[in-house]
């Protein structure tokens, strides 16, 4: 594994793991309204849960043994208790892994952010995260949300700060009031979004970009495109891979997901190829600007 320096000192792998399971859950969605099967499908969907923690479980404990060191998870994602499962099953060191969670946007309006950071480390069953970061930046709330965050940062329960989902202006908003500065912004980036003004202003700050759904969500519009099957083919590497691969060398940490053991090896198996300067500028010239989730400057955060 190799890793990146972030602008505290501390070390972060190159890429980490996804465990969002949102598309899942979506699946389980009939769409239905009346009585009988809203109650039938919220059963459902809790054992679904339950299956899907279980499988999340096993999966990251193969990954662990793969190699993968960093585990992104939020506290939205109701799987907290199912990675401290797999660490505690995988048998690693736990100064070898990077376990990053966040804080919600309920939590935020609730004003919660200190009973919320202890019910994610208890799920975890750590005493400490390595990045503790705000999974929104809800407005109005988002820089009391750090001020505590930076508390429990000193108290010494999390290694580093971090933002999820902020644009420039957010970041400036954070930078002019913080006593600690955040360390890491995780946003949406693929080769559909590539995201680049927002990816050089944080590299100016010393901030680490981490894309999120790096694959676009391994869409038709990325997973058919000719170019990124070309590159593929000349580097005997899957289209995904490739992607991964531009991340990388962009400077970016990749989070994708999966819980199938193929795709998870090959996920990993990134670093025995260059892209070219060519091939680097032939995949960010694909971005339409197309984003997969929601522009934090227009959406409802109630409803996220
Ligand atoms: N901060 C935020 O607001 C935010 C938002 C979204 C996501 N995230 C984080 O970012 C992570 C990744 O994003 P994402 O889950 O949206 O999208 P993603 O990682 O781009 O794509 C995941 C999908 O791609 C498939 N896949 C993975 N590797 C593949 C490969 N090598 N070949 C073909 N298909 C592959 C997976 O299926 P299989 O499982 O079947 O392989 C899954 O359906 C999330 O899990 C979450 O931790 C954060």
């Amino acid at each position: 594994m190799e890793f990146i320096e972030l602008s505290n000192g501390n070390k972060i792998p190159s890429i980490g793991l996804g465990t969002d399971s949102v598309l899942f859950v979506r699946k389980l969605h009939t769409g239905n309204n009346n009585f009988s099967t809203r109650a039938w499908s919220f059963y459902y969907r809790r054992i679904m849960r339950n299956v899907w923690n279980w499988e999340l479980s096993n999966s990251i404990c193969n990954a662990f043994r793969m190699g993968y060191r960093m585990i992104d998870t939020s506290a939205a994602y109701n799987n907290e208790e199912a990675i401290g499962r797999a660490i505690r099953k995988s048998g690693v060191r736990r100064e070898e892994l990077f376990i990053q969670t966040r804080i919600t946007n309920k939590q935020q309006y609730n004003h919660e952010v200190r009973e919320s950071f202890f019910a994610s480390l208890k799920k975890l069953g750590l005493e400490y995260v390595d990045m503790y970061m705000i999974h929104w930046p809800v407005t109005g709330e988002f820089l009391n949300t750090w001020r505590e965050m930076e508390q429990l940062y000193k108290e010494g329960y999390i290694k580093n700060l971090g933002v999820a989902n902020c644009h420039q202006h957010h970041l400036e908003d954070i930078l002019n009031m913080c006593e600690v500065r955040p360390v890491v912004n995780q946003v949406e980036v693929h080769p559909l979004f590539t995201q680049k003004p927002l990816i050089e202003y944080c590299k100016s700050e010393g901030i680490q970009v981490e894309a999120y759904s790096p694959i676009a969500q391994n869409n038709d519009r990325l997973r058919n495109n000719k170019r990124l099957k070309s590159i593929a083919s000349n580097h005997s590497k899957t289209l995904q891979q490739v992607v991964l691969r531009w991340h990388i060398q962009n400077g970016v940490i990749p989070i994708p997901r999966s819980t199938n053991k193929d795709r998870l090896t090959h996920n990993l198996d990134l670093f025995d190829f260059i892209l070219t300067d060519e091939e680097m500028k032939q995949i960010d010239s694909i971005n339409i600007n197309s984003r997969l989730r929601y522009d934090p400057d227009n959406c409802d955060f109630t409803e996220l």
